[in-house]
């Protein structure tokens, strides 16, 4: 694993990881503090799902800097604070990244109206917020960027997704009309769209036999026996979207989920 500050791909930049507590989020903030970033967390809560240092107890103890703020990103004077902490504690924002998610299986029979709400106020409301409240600082930032974790079940589905994958879909929707309403101004908006991926989210698919014969018959790619996505898969890709080395990059929403959606 690369050192802190070894290559320093996003060195200074400053990093609102909304999510950035558990999974996914949590990995993209461990590596972009060591590509040198200053990173700001913005989750309901601090403790990892997974267990192990909150995050940003975990990015000082590799001599990294980052701010833990109490946000929900479904509500608007809370992703409004987020950002303004951000910038009081590091100057400015440079990145955003929207990771936070929940998960919901349910048949339409039992999604209720409040499920496919809350669905849609934390993942699509979610990340329109964050992207509202942060823009008027990122449009300050020398090369700001944009990461919506959306999902492989942005473009396919399993039976009982309605309130997830309609949520994913809007989300590349979101991706698109950002990038072209700011792509003058030079902000790059893209998405990432993970297939399963090892976090306490997706345990229910990961750690159970059905789950698991699912995942293989469905999965093309074999890297010896892994199949499955680990976070720091993913915060690669992240890392990538956020440095100049993706500058020609955007409106784009990239799947890394071994194959999963090309048959
Ligand atoms: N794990 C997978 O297989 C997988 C696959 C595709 C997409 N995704 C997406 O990746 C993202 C991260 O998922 P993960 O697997 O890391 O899950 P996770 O549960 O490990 O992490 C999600 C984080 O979001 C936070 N969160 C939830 N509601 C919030 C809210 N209202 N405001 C602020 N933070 C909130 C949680 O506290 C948690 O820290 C989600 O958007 C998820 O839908 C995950």
């Amino acid at each position: 694993m690369r050192g802190y500050g070894l290559t320093g791909r996003l060195k200074g930049k400053v990093s609102v990881i909304a999510g950035g507590s558990s999974g996914i989020g949590r990995a993209i903030a461990l590596e972009y503090a060591k590509e040198g970033a200053r990173v700001v967390i913005g989750d309901i809560r601090e403790e990892p799902s997974e267990g192990g240092l909150p995050t940003e107890n975990e990015i000082r103890r590799i001599n990294g800097r980052a701010l833990f703020v109490r946000a929900d990103v479904s509500k608007e004077e809370s992703v409004k604070e987020l950002a303004r902490s951000a910038v009081r504690e590091y100057g400015g924002i440079d990145v955003l990244v929207n990771s936070a998610g929940i998960p919901m299986k349910k048949s339409l029979a039992e999604t209720t109206a409040e499920d496919f709400d809350t669905m849609h106020g934390v993942t699509v409301r979610g990340a329109f917020l964050a992207a509202k409240h942060c823009m008027p600082y990122l449009l300050k930032s020398g090369n700001p960027k944009i990461i919506n974790i959306a999902s492989n079940f942005s473009f396919t589905a399993l039976p009982g997704m309605s309130a997830y994958a309609s949520a994913k879909a809007a989300v590349i929707g979101l991706t698109k009309s950002l990038a072209l309403e700011f792509g003058q101004q030079g902000v790059n908006v893209n998405a990432i769209c993970p297939g399963a991926t090892k976090t306490e989210m997706s345990r229910p698919f990961w750690g159970t036999d059905e789950g698991l014969d699912l995942l293989r018959a469905r999965t093309p790619l074999r890297k010896g026996e892994r199949f499955i996505a680990y976070p720091d898969d993913v915060a690669k890709l992240a890392v990538f979207l956020a440095s100049e080395d993706s500058d020609m990059i955007t409106g784009e929403s990239i799947l890394i989920d071994s194959g999963w959606n090309v048959p």
